[in-house]
């Protein structure tokens, strides 16, 4: 097991390994009483029961919200379900929530625990790569509105990130794959020998070593701008154009694989010709994709509506070399002719 310390508004420890669901019961403060565990219709089934035993053998009550597996739960209802499921359920500020889940049911957890009386402790345990490499991590928490995802949200810390890497076994690859993308990213940001890793080992790579990696990395970025204001938006790399293909398909095309085609019309755009094909080629290797049919006009009316705009420049993160990106401010009138390029 690796253990990777986080320090931000709240400190805590990041624990990456096998097995660890078992230790969940044992890592709750012994002011705790009651526990809910939150987690949705896919992975209840699977590991709902381990996590419920866990807990209860430690000597706590334990009680479940379980709602349906997708992004279209990470809604306004389903937060004001769980929220009165608490308050019913007469959980108190020194009770304790569990995510148990992907970035789906730790966002939505993260949101309910930052806003339900205030503010309730809560442990999240990641099941998917994306979830243990990113989302569960630097305590970006949110529900999606009508008018677009995560509008509606808070930073706030988890007080325990416990990854058992043996539920990633149990992800579809397609899944899997979408976690790959971020990984590839903090590669490209922060990490040559990372990236090359996974050029190396490809789908095969080391897992509790690469997602301590990460972890790490994610770490130092949140130790440094905790809210997002400067260094934080490098983690934005192939994001601002990748949203705009996910949001036009309609949500249909994964976050990680829109993710690798923002990243791809990116370097087409903008990074020298080693470190694009240097890109390119590993998101090959990963089997993702780097081609939409989404239009530059279609992108840049979505790259206008990303949150991090800043009147009128839109910053775009762009790969100088493996390892080194910089922050573009560009000005909001050359956005579309960036994006064209890089079609
Ligand atoms: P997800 O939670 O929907 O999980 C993806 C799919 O995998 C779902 O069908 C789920 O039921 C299934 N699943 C989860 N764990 C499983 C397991 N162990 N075995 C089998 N199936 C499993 O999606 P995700 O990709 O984990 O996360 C995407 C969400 O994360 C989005 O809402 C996105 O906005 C958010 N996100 C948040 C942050 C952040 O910093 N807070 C960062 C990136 C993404
Ligand atoms: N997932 C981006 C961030 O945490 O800032």
């Amino acid at each position: 097991m690796n253990t990777v310390h986080v320090k931000a508004s709240r400190e805590y420890d990041v624990r990456i390994g096998s097995g660890l669901l078992t230790t969940l019961g044992s890592s709750i403060p012994r002011k705790v009483q009651k526990v809910c565990i939150v987690s949705e219709t896919n992975v209840w089934p699977l590991y709902g029961d381990a996590a419920s035993k866990s807990i209860t053998e430690a000597g706590y009550e334990v009680i479940s919200f379980v709602f349906p597996a997708g992004e279209a739960s990470k809604c306004g209802a389903t937060y004001l379900e769980l929220v009165n499921f608490l308050a019913e359920n007469r959980l108190t500020r020194s009770d304790l929530i569990v995510a148990l889940g992907g970035g789906v049911v730790g966002d939505l957890t993260g949101f309910a625990a930052a806003t339900f009386l205030r503010g309730i402790q809560f442990i999240q345990v990641p099941t998917t790569l994306l979830a243990a490499v990113d989302s569960s991590v630097g305590g970006k928490t949110a529900i999606d509105l009508p008018a677009g995802k995560n509008l509606c949200g808070a930073f706030y810390q988890p007080s325990l990130v416990l990854c058992d890497i043996d539920t990633l076994n149990t992800l579809p690859e397609d899944i899997f794959r979408d976690g790959c993308a971020e990984v590839i990213k903090y590669g490209v940001l922060y990490d040559p020998a990372l990236f090359a890793h996974l050029k190396e080992h490809g789908l095969s790579f080391d897992r509790e070593a690469v997602i301590t990696r990460c972890v790490e990395l994610k770490r130092d970025v949140v130790a440094e701008d905790e809210f997002d204001t400067g260094a934080r938006m490098r983690l934005n790399l192939g994001h601002t154009i990748g949203h705009g293909v996910e949001a036009r398909s309609n949500f249909i095309l994964s976050h990680g694989k829109s993710v690798a085609i923002g990243m791809a019309i990116v370097v087409r755009s903008a990074s020298d010709p080693a470190t694009r094909d240097a890109i390119l080629e590993v998101l090959d290797i990963f089997g993702l994709p780097k081609d939409t049919n989404c239009t530059a006009e279609e992108l840049y009316t979505s790259a206008l509506s990303d949150k991090k705009r800043t009147g009128g420049t839109v910053n775009l993160i762009v790969p100088r070399a493996i390892g080194d990106c910089a922050i573009v401010p560009t000005p909001v009138e050359e956005v579309k002719a960036f994006i064209e390029k890089g079609l």
